[in-house]
């Protein structure tokens, strides 16, 4: 075992993980962040992702030994006190959603690109969300919501 300390949204945690231990595993069985899901076992869907210092990272690439000191943001700490984060709020409006399971992942892969001004058009939103799948295939409103939250960024 080790210890590690993680600030998960905003709390730090002090957790004694075995080495083999994924981060995704870390939020959801110690943590309870079950916003965090897991929809594969070969790193394609990105359905894990989550914020590592401002970062979207799938979180079952990374062992929770090496999220030691790292700030991660998980689907439960994007919404302020105001209410939804815009991009959260441009889901909604634009339905970018069917069953769901794919929306943490890909809201939190689409913070990243806001921010990193990496969402300018439709192919360049596509191309920075080719790591996130949709069983759905609702991909032309997800794209339509990333471009209406990046408009008000
Ligand atoms: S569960 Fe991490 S990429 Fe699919
Ligand atoms: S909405 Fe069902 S997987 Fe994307």
């Amino acid at each position: 075992m080790r210890s590690v300390a993680l600030t998960v949204n905003g709390t730090q945690h002090e957790l004694d993980l075995e080495p083999r231990e994924l981060l995704v595993y870390v939020l959801r069985e110690r943590l309870g962040l079950t916003g965090t899901v897991v929809g594969c076992d070969t790193s394609a869907c990105g359905a894990c992702t989550v914020l590592v210092d401002g970062e979207s990272v799938k979180s079952c690439t990374v062992l929770g030994v090496q999220a030691d000191g790292v700030e991660i943001t998980t689907i439960e700490g994007l919404a302020g006190e105001d209410g939804l984060h815009p991009v959260q709020e441009a889901f909604h409006e634009h339905h970018a959603l069917q069953c769901g399971y794919c929306a943490p992942g890909m809201v939190l892969a689409a913070v990243s690109l806001i921010e990193h001004g990496e969402a300018r058009s439709e192919a360049e939103i596509r191309e920075g969300l080719e790591g996130n799948l949709c069983r759905c295939t609702g991909y032309h409103n997800i794209v339509r919501a990333v471009e209406a939250a990046a408009a008000r960024a």
